[in-house]
């Protein structure tokens, strides 16, 4: 799968995300042999940068963040498709150039006129950016090439404006033409849920509400916002994370095997489990959102989100959130869905534990089976890539006695290949036109729809828990496991 001859138009090119994920994605597909020869990236920021300049700032990215080794020969050849405009959004003289650029690269690199424009601009820009991409003929597909514009979350801050953002975008752009970046599709753990749910039969029949207790969705971060503050205060965790990364995740955990392995047939089983979650009556009880307070994490005291700085003292941002759903259907009814995503929380991970109920009978006596906790397939997303199957096994001896053990399956252990990054998947998907690891207008509507009245709820009844930093989070959230009578795992 190697990209056909195209170029890539980075907006906001001096941003975090283009240093560090993008950049060194583009050149770690260069080396692997997946980009065309004459692949050509421009970059367009706010900066009086020459071409070399730009050059010169990919160089350094690259050279800090790539995951491949650094090859000389690849790396010139990169370097010569590589061109920067410098303006702002409003500038038409930058947009012109921009064209001129675009035409300039299709006769001298063989670029094709299939052009990728990857906004990665804060969303408030997006009408702008969008608006001069029509303007100045930069969207409009020449006969026999593609265009296609690439988007980063957040997609609005509710279903509102997300509808807003969708029809502003759809107004330029067709569906097909739109791919929305949610990273967490293009995680190597996160693909292979589908293969191991799919390309195997031993998961299947007890993927369902008459074997499985309940699921655990975890993201845990053990940093905290860094300089994001801007960003962050008034969105918190749940719109950060919970309405894209989890729910996704949740989706494909639950969904029913897809007609084909195909973008429409992904989308038609994901809306299918999104439409059909449910949300608990009783908010209040089954919800909770937390902010993180002073704490220890790894050696170092480090400070609370209100003393953070940028934010507002009085913020009731989440920056951990806990909510339990139902997916109202037939394989799923009654079944938990337990969610919980923090910053600053004692590790990073990110894990999917589907948890069994109990066996409905043993012939072993009470003492015999004291240690044994509950059958659990725990899909391991990171850092520790892989997963766990955990069961009783009699503890070896003269006496009857079953503990709890696990089987691991680890990417290390069991792969000689490496897993790309996500940005390198992604971008590669991109110039293929493969639609299969994007998140559809659809879904993320839907996801809203999931998430809004949970955020409504808090906007009128919800202070923030507090949990120290560096801890598995508020009191709250156990207390709310703790009702239905069960309990977070410890990842
Ligand atoms: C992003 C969120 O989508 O995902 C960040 O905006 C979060 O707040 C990040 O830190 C986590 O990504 P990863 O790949 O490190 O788990």
């Amino acid at each position: 799968h190697v990209a056909g001859p195209s170029g890539l138009v980075i907006f906001g090119v001096t941003g975090d995300l283009s240093r560090k994920k993008l950049m060194p994605a583009v050149y770690d597909l260069a080396n692997r042999g997946l980009l065309p020869p004459g692949f050509s990236l421009v970059g367009f920021a706010r900066r009086d940068w020459a071409d070399q300049d730009f050059a010169q700032v990919v160089h350094d990215a690259v050279r800090e963040h790539s995951r491949t080794p650094f090859r000389e020969e690849v790396w010139q050849q990169l370097a010569e498709g590589m061109r920067f405009i410098p303006g702002d959004f409003d500038d038409d003289s930058a947009f012109k150039l921009l064209k001129q650029t675009v035409d300039e690269l299709d006769a001298a690199r063989g670029t094709s006129g299939n052009y990728a424009f990857y906004l990665s601009v804060p969303p408030k820009f997006f009408p702008k950016v969008v608006e001069q991409l029509k303007r100045h003929g930069l969207a409009d597909t020449p006969e026999g090439s593609w265009r296609r514009a690439v988007i980063e979350k957040p997609f609005g801050r509710d279903l509102e404006s997300a509808r807003e953002l969708n029809a502003l975008v759809h107004d330029v752009f067709a569906p097909d033409q739109v791919f929305r970046i949610d990273h967490y599709l293009g995680k190597e753990t996160v693909q292979n849920i589908l293969a191991l749910r799919f390309a195997n039969q031993m998961y299947e029949p007890i993927w369902n509400r008459s074997y499985v207790d309940h699921v655990q969705i975890t993201m845990a971060e053990d940093i905290g916002i860094g300089g994001r503050a801007g960003y962050y205060d008034g969105i918190g965790a749940a719109r950060d994370v919970i309405q894209n990364h989890l729910l996704q995740l949740l989706a494909l955990t639950a969904m029913e095997e897809p007609l084909a392995f195909d973008a429409e047939s992904l989308l038609t089983e994901k809306l299918k489990v999104l439409r059909s979650v449910r949300l608990p009556d009783d908010l209040g009880a089954h919800t909770v959102l937390a902010q993180y307070a002073t704490g220890w994490q790894g050696g170092e005291k480090v400070v609370g989100y209100l003393d953070e700085t940028g934010i507002d003292r009085a913020s009731r941002t989440d920056t951990y959130a806990a909510v339990r759903l139902e997916v109202d259907n037939r394989r799923w009814a009654g079944v938990p869905f337990y969610l919980r995503t923090g910053k600053r929380l004692g590790r990073r991970v990110t894990e999917i534990a589907v948890v069994f109920q109990r066996a409905p009978h043993s012939p072993f006596d009470a003492a015999a089976t004291e240690e044994l906790g509950e059958n659990a397939i725990v899909f391991r997303v990171q850092p520790d890539e892989g997963m766990t199957v955990r069961f009783g096994s009699k503890v070896p001896g003269t006496s009857t006695e079953i503990r709890d053990v696990s089987m691991d399956f680890a990417y290390g252990e069991s792969f000689t290949e490496s897993s790309p990054e996500a940005y390198e998947r992604l971008i590669l998907d991109v110039l293929l036109g493969d639609a299969n690891l994007f998140p559809r207008v659809e879904e993320v509507e839907e996801s809203w729809k999931i998430l809004d009245p949970i955020e409504e709820y808090w906007a009128r009844n919800g202070t923030p828990a507090q949990y120290p930093s560096g801890t598995w989070g508020p009191k709250e959230a156990d207390e709310m496991l703790a009702r239905d009578g069960r309990s977070w795992r410890r990842p």
